[in-house]
């Protein structure tokens, strides 16, 4: 019996790709360069499961191919924003990601933001790079105290909770959270974690302010200007979530009148652009969307999208379904 035909539209770790090459006829995108709509769809009608990555826009214009072969779409990667799941479902599509192994090094990342901006890390490594460091000197870069201070969580999920273990436990922050989905009591205390009520509660009283909650329709520009003014003037926002969350033209301004103290970015909306204003500023920490980019974790979440396959073509649900 032939095997499967599973497509990987971008290059994955060396080992994942022979373990998928064991088990199906894999067929790799060896230029991993991101696919165009039309090299999309080519591989919907060629595959019989397509293996897409946060640069794959699989929107309706895709998915509504003529010739459509593919059965399901196993990404690699906990965020689904990229997909149209209305339109992958329309056709018969099942769609699965990669949730849990990329916590804690996400968790990390946020947190390697957040210090980053508050103790103005990235500034001095250009001043040092750029040969203008002359000496240490008592009043040079000071930057802000994280010990003690409060940090605000946008979503309470897996990796919002492994920051506020982090921050709570390791950086003697106060922690709080909002989300339409607290989790019981027990699970809060112990991770020194409040509920806060609303959005706009916690934007103004949080020192740091750190999102997490899903990309798409539902969250895009959640910090608007609006919001975004309600934050300190001594506070910092971290985004390891998806960059579409915040108002970018806005969150430059607010930079730029230092309106806010900083912010630490690793998403961007239409990513990989950068707005030049955005580059131009000393008080912003900009990574390119390193969030889950450990050997480790890469390796787990090819992994976790094998496993997925496996349970599809053997007739079992893929313990990641998410449509
Ligand atoms: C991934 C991420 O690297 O998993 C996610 O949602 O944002 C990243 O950590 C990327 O999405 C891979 O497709």
């Amino acid at each position: 019996m032939s095997k499967p035909i599973v497509v990987l539209t971008r290059r994955w770790p060396a080992s994942v790709e022979e373990t998928l090459r064991g088990l199906f006829d894999l067929r790799v995108n060896l230029a991993d360069e991101p696919w165009s709509r039309a090299e999309l769809r080519e591989a919907l009608c060629t595959a019989d499961a397509v293996c897409p990555t946060v640069t794959d826009p699989l929107d309706a214009s895709v998915l509504d191919v003529d010739g459509m072969r593919a059965r399901v779409l196993a990404n690699f990667g906990v965020g689904f924003n990229h997909i149209d799941l209305d339109a992958a479902g329309r056709r018969g599509l099942t769609v699965t990601n990669t949730p849990g192994v990329l916590t804690e090094c996400t968790a990390d990342l946020a947190m390697t933001l957040l210090l980053m901006t508050a103790r103005r890390a990235g500034e001095g490594e250009r001043l040092i790079r750029a040969e203008r460091w002359t000496g240490w000197c008592p009043t040079q870069m000071l930057g802000t105290r994280v010990a003690g201070k409060t940090l605000g969580l946008v979503g309470f999920g897996r990796i919002a909770r492994a920051v506020a273990r982090r921050a709570h436990h390791g950086f003697g922050m106060r922690v709080m959270f909002n989300t339409p989905h607290p989790p019981p009591a027990d699970v809060c205390a112990a991770l020194g974690a409040t509920p806060c009520a609303s959005l706009d509660e916690l934007l103004a009283s949080a020192d740091f302010v750190s999102l997490h909650c899903p990309g798409g329709a539902a969250t895009r520009h959640l910090l608007d200007a609006r919001r975004l003014a309600l934050m300190k003037p001594t506070a910092f926002l971290v985004n390891t979530a998806r960059g579409d969350v915040i108002d970018q033209e806005a969150l430059v301004r607010v930079l730029a009148d230092a309106r806010i103290a900083g912010a630490g970015l690793d998403v961007f909306d239409g990513e990989p652009a950068v707005p030049a204003a955005l580059k131009s500023l000393d008080n912003v920490v900009l990574l390119p969307h390193l969030g889950s980019a450990t050997q480790e974790t890469r390796i787990a979440m090819g992994m976790r999208a094998v496993l997925n396959l496996q349970d599809f073509f053997a007739g079992r649900t893929p313990r990641d379904r998410v449509r």
